[in-house]
């Protein structure tokens, strides 16, 4: 994943300015005070967003010419879980997911299983996605994503409505996967485990590297 002198502007405001870099890792945290672009940022990572100048290449593909391509290999968890529900019940959202894989039904069956058990939520299989708590939302979210098997895992504040026992269970499941993760989150913890973080302010990278030096620098803002 490669950033080009990537700005986002809309009229009257400048949200990111100019980043260049070229995210490797696996791990990669995104962390900053509420609104210096941390969301644009990773939404600028699956075509979500565009640059209004500048490229984002996702294994050389441009965001901007061909966003179809690069959602096939970024899944993206969106801040506000509610946006990823698409189909009433849990099972038929779940199924949703799974159609681009043109699994047959019992493959289908198997693989909702197999995911609902994961992240224990078997007994909820038939309700209504709608009805769910915020965090189990969530973990339907991260589910739906997983089983589209991207290469790449952009996630915006995964932990932010969940409990403890959920909070584990995201860590635990983000941990076992071989996909790349970026993640943005406030949760300090979380980016203290990561290989590399990324501190924006303001729109801009201000501090860019290993987690203990890029935390630092964000608690010294806070002063
Ligand atoms: N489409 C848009 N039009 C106008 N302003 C926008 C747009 N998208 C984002 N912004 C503004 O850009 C800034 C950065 O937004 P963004 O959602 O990326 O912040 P964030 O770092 O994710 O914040 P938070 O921690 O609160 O989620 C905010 O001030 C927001 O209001
Ligand atoms: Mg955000």
């Amino acid at each position: 994943m490669v950033f080009e002198n990537a700005c986002v502007e809309v009229p009257g405001r400048t949200i990111l300015r100019d980043i260049s870099l070229s995210l490797s890792e696996r791990r990669i945290a995104i962390i900053g005070a509420n609104g210096s672009g941390k969301s644009t940022f990773a939404r600028l990572l699956n075509g979500l967003a565009k640059p209004s100048s500048g490229r984002v290449l996702i294994d050389g593909i441009d965001t901007a010419k061909a966003p179809r391509g690069v959602r096939a290999l970024v899944g993206f968890l969106f801040q506000d879980p509610d946006d990823q529900i698409v189909m009433p019940l849990v099972e038929e959202d779940l199924r949703f997911s799974l159609k681009a894989l043109k699994l047959d039904k019992d493959g289908e069956d198997a693989a909702i299983e197999r995911i609902l058990s994961r992240f224990g939520l078997k007994d909820l299989r038939q309700q209504p996605a709608h009805y769910l708590s915020g965090g189990e939302k969530q973990l339907l979210a991260l589910a739906n994503i997983l089983l589209r098997a991207p290469r790449y895992l952009v996630l915006d504040e995964p932990t932010t409505l969940l409990d403890l026992r959920n909070r584990r269970r995201i860590l635990d499941a983000m941990d076992g996967l071989e996909e790349t993760v970026i993640c943005v989150t406030h949760d300090l913890e979380i980016a203290a485990g990561f290989e590399r973080v990324l501190l924006l302010d303001s729109g801009r990278v201000l501090a860019d590297g290993a987690p203990a030096d890029v935390i630092a620098r964000y608690r010294s803002l806070a002063g």
